[in-house]
């Protein structure tokens, strides 16, 4: 009964009840007993179902913890036979390759090896240590552009498990023509996760690269750092997670729920800089993006980085605020001063420009979003692409549960399209449609639903479809802009 709501098409778990280990409050609280109860949702075998439990007892016991501290969680994984705490997990794609993230049971020389045309290569061996609590990133290079690798991970010269068809997809060429996808959306709040159907559609679309727009795998775990540590051990027990992120390089930012709480930003009240510094280790270590914000001063996650045809910038909308209405309260001035440098530099026919909360006010008025806490600043960033004329940009965005899609109509005429699927997750929000139903172009709220961008650059004047699909493929939504279309004209504005 538990399954059958995720196993089963989408419709069918919108229109049911929600399973109470799926409840967006179940995941909040995250007691061993909730997250035991996902980890049953994929019907381990015995040795995971008993590793997590004690790895479970013991991260509650040392809610502060690193991995690499507790030997207990090694002594368990041994026990049990657990060959990865986590990956391996793909990122940082290019044309020539990609880097490959694990976490291993022990401190370990890890190495990849990939197939090429011309026989295996070997990259590293990388090592992983206590100082990146057991984590680490092998970077690979090398490859041809737009080809598929498989790969295999070994440790200490010992393969070890890789989901099967395991492989690195590498990116086309920036300069030359054809078709890319990217699939993005935000908000899985650990459930998500547990959702195969979901998952492998993602996968079955063939994307580039998925983008992750915050509340992704732990979930309200304040300054509790071995906690996420624990959030992250649980994702990376998810055989659908662990399918997807083997093959599909990922790129992430945070919300408020896995940076400490609800609506928490900055240094939340009753915290410290310190915390926030450790939430933010766990976060560097435990994902495997491009790079990480300030990484001189370790100051935010925010980045840029070139998928294909595309420019992506993911924001920290989280990290740098101080109080609403104050300037650059939302980005932090050196953010904003950052982000201003990206969007010019950006050489891609299209730009796709994260933030983790909504661009539009439209849904809950602005709720802990730019509207209500810098919509001066939100102004200057819109006005620079206008200003500086540059095309084809795409709006993305999570935090309102549901999914949706806005326009956001400038003084000048030009048009900004936001598209915010905030149902990675399937839990309700707020209504569908909000305050400026002629503004917005669709509206869904407690469903699995995920976006995917299709870049098509073979034509003169190339083309991004957008689409919004289900868990079962279904489309339900699809608006295709040509980059004429999304060319400002920088005229000056009243
Ligand atoms: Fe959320």
């Amino acid at each position: 009964m538990l399954l059958s709501a995720w196993n089963g098409n989408t419709a069918e778990s919108a229109a049911g009840p929600v399973p109470p280990v799926l409840d967006l409050k179940a995941a909040h609280r995250g007691t061993p007993d909730i997250d035991a109860a996902l980890l049953e949702l994929s019907k381990p075998s015995e040795s995971v179902r008993a590793f997590f439990a004690e790895a479970r007892q013991v991260f509650g016991a040392h809610p502060r913890a690193t991995v690499a501290e507790l030997p207990a969680i090694r002594a368990a994984a041994e026990r049990h036979g657990i060959a990865l705490l986590g990956g391996p997990m793909l990122g940082a794609l290019s044309p020539d390759g990609a880097r490959v993230w694990v976490r291993t049971v022990r401190p370990a020389q890890i190495s990849v090896v990939v197939q090429t045309r011309d026989g295996e290569r070997l990259h590293g061996p990388v090592a992983s240590s206590v100082e990146s609590d057991l984590t680490a990133v092998v970077p690979v290079t090398g490859l041809e552009p737009a080809s598929r690798h498989p790969y295999r991970v070994l440790v200490d010269g010992v393969p070890v498990p890789v989901p099967v068809g395991a492989a690195i997809h590498t990116a086309p060429a920036t300069d030359e023509p054809g078709r890319m996808t990217i699939a993005f959306g935000a908000d899985f709040h650990k459930t998500g996760l547990w959702n195969r159907a979901l998952l492998d559609q993602i996968r079955a679309v063939n994307p580039a690269a998925l983008l992750l727009l915050g509340d992704n795998a732990v979930d309200d775990r304040d300054n509790q750092v071995g906690l996420h540590r624990s959030d992250y051990l649980l994702r990376d027990l998810s055989p659908a997670w662990r399918d997807l992120a083997g093959s599909v390089p990922v790129y992430v930012t945070w919300d408020d729920h896995d940076y400490f709480n609800n609506d928490r930003s900055g240094v939340p009240p009753g915290f410290t800089a310190e915390d926030r510094a450790a939430v933010r280790k766990v976060w560097t270590q435990s994902w495997n993006n491009p790079s990480y914000g300030f990484a001189d001063r370790g100051e935010g996650i925010f980045f840029r980085t070139r998928i294909g045809p595309c420019d992506v910038i993911m924001l920290d909308t989280r990290f740098f605020r101080t109080k609403p209405r104050q300037p650059d309260s939302f980005l932090g001035a050196d953010q904003m001063r950052w982000l201003a440098e990206a969007l010019t530099a950006c050489q891609g026919p299209f730009v796709i420009l994260t933030s983790a909360t909504m661009w539009s006010d439209y849904v809950s008025a602005g709720k802990d979003s730019w509207g209500v806490w810098d919509p001066e600043g939100r102004e200057r960033v819109l006005t620079l692409i206008e200003q500086r004329r540059i095309g084809g940009v795409l709006l993305l965005s999570g935090d309102r549960h549901g999914a949706r899609v806005m326009r956001l109509t400038r003084p000048s005429g030009f048009e900004f399209y936001e598209f915010e699927l905030g149902s990675l997750g399937a839990h309700p929000g707020p209504a569908a449609m909000g305050k400026e139903p002629g503004q917005q172009l669709f509206g869904v709220t407690g469903e699995s639903l995920f976006g995917v961008c299709t870049f098509d650059t073979t034509r003169d004047d190339p083309s991004v479809s957008v689409r919004i699909l289900d868990a079962a493929g279904g489309e339900r939504y699809r608006l295709t802009l040509t980059r004429s279309e999304m060319m400002p004209s920088g005229e000056p504005q009243d």
